[in-house]
């Protein structure tokens, strides 16, 4: 049985998945040299401010309250090369909105932390530049605040920084594609894990910091790297870890794993095991957004439906009828629409009276703004049609000192418009009779 044995096999996996996460929550060797953690459940960090160790082993430094900060560290042990990497998410208020983001450590002083600022100082220092002498602080900045107090790039950025919050060196974070060399940018507050490495090489007093979408092994092109002293920080009497801070938006800050290690590589991250992010969730949009789009879609539907309404009612009430035998007489058709305006939509003031075959109107042009008496035929009868042919066709030839001056027509389904020239003196039944007496003339 291939398919129970493939079965098994999964339910097998799955169970060693799940031993492996539990072990991971609560183990994290830290033998002075190097340490692991795929969950923080059961370490031995020192925590301050509002950060704490949820329930199932997140490192979340910030819960959310505005104004705060929080603190995750461990004693530094030695004056050498570390490596050290970490995967962490920034949940935001908004998605689109920045909110201040986090940062990796180094401090000789734990006064230094206390005496710090959320904010834009991210729970590292309470002004721009540290002038504290004694007291010294490196920190990597996962910046989502653009402040141009301290010099930042822009909104989303990774910068390098010693004793101030203005960055030796930043740039946008993103990371360089190996397969493509092509370099893509990566959200902070996206709210999706990332991982992020970084790199002292003690002896060429260089830093290195990469950075990448979770799941995507290192990439060989660092984000950044740069010459950095850190003698004055990587000391026996110092700390590492984690700060973040919040300003006037809800957001959460989390670390899902970290491992670090003094000259050699930092340990990999169990990327299986690592516990789970909270829900996404919709992606929230800013308050304006909320409010603005919903007005604006509703608007946009709403205007459209009356531009189609509008159309196509001044379609059908202009829509005529064209025919074959009509194009001889092409230059005497007028515009059904000309028509309805010239005589204000066939309004009753308009009418000069109505007989068997329809009814007479009063009308001006609008372009020659020449008087025109319109007869209307109501009905596409046999007989209002007879009446309409021969009167069309006898336009060009017909005239008469008894008749009144034919000048065009229209139609339209159901209809047939006459037009006259219009005759102050001349008697209604000049209009409306004009067939009969044309027959007078013809027989
Ligand atoms: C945790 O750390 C504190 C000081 O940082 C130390 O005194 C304590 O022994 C540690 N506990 C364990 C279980 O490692
Ligand atoms: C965050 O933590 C602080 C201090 O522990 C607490 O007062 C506050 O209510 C917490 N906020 C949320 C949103 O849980
Ligand atoms: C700012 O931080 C330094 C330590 O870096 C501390 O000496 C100083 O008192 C702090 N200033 C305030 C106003 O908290
Ligand atoms: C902080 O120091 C940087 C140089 O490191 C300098 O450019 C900046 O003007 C200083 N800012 C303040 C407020 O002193
Ligand atoms: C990355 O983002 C920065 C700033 O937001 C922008 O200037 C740059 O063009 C973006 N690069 C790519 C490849 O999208």
């Amino acid at each position: 049985m291939p398919l129970e044995l493939f079965h098994h096999l999964v339910t097998l996996l799955l169970l060693l998945v799940a031993a492996d996460r539990g072990l991971a929550a609560t183990v994290g060797s830290d033998d002075g040299w190097q340490f692991a953690y795929n969950g923080f459940a059961g370490t031995n960090l020192t925590l301050d401010g509002v950060a704490k160790v949820t329930p199932n082993g997140l490192l979340m430094l910030t819960n959310g309250t505005i104004q705060q900060k929080g603190h995750a560290f461990h004693p530094f042990r030695a004056a050498r090369s570390f490596y050290t990497t970490f995967v962490l998410a920034i949940f935001g208020q908004y998605i689109d909105l920045s909110s201040p983001g986090m940062a990796f450590f180094i401090t000789t002083s734990k006064e230094v932390l206390s005496t710090a600022l959320p904010g834009q100082y991210m729970g590292l220092l309470n002004a721009t530049n540290n002038t504290d002498r004694e007291a010294h602080i490196f920190a990597v900045q996962l910046d989502t605040l653009h402040n141009s107090e301290c010099h930042d790039l822009n909104g989303n950025h990774v910068g390098v920084d010693l004793d101030s919050m203005v960055s030796r060196d930043s740039a946008d974070a993103g990371y360089n594609d190996d397969a493509t060399g092509r370099f893509h940018n990566l959200s902070l507050i996206s709210r999706k894990a990332m991982q992020v490495w970084v790199d002292y090489y003690a002896s060429a007093t260089e830093i290195a910091v990469t950075m990448a979408p979770l799941g995507i092994d290192k990439p060989k092109k660092p984000l950044l790297r740069t010459t950095m002293d850190l003698s004055t920080v990587v000391q026996d009497m110092a700390y590492v870890g984690f700060s973040s801070a919040t300003g006037a938006l809800f957001t959460r800050h989390f670390v899902v794993g970290w491992s670090f290690a003094l000259d050699r590589l930092a340990p990999m991250l169990n990327i299986l095991s690592l516990h789970a992010l909270p829900p996404i969730g919709p992606k929230s949009r800013s308050k304006v957004l909320q409010i603005v789009l919903p007005i604006a879609s509703s608007t946009t539907v709403l205007s459209m439906g009356i531009i189609v309404y509008i159309l196509v009612r001044r379609h059908l009430r202009y829509a005529e009828v064209h025919e074959d035998w009509e194009k001889a007489f092409g230059p005497h058709r007028f515009s059904y629409k000309d028509l309805f305006q010239a005589t204000k939509g066939f309004s009753q003031k308009n009418l000069l009276g109505a007989g068997g075959f329809g009814s007479v109107y009063k009308g001006v042009l609008r372009k020659s703004h020449m008087e025109v008496a319109v007869k209307r035929l109501s009905h596409e009868s046999r007989q209002g049609m007879k009446e309409f042919i021969t009167e069309v066709a006898s336009m060009r030839s017909l005239r008469h000192r008894n008749l009144v001056p034919l000048l065009g027509y229209s139609r339209r389904k159901g209809e047939f418009l006459l037009v006259y020239v219009y005759m102050p003196n001349g008697s209604l039944d000049k209009y409306l009779y004009v067939r009969s007496k044309m027959s007078e003339i013809t027989t």
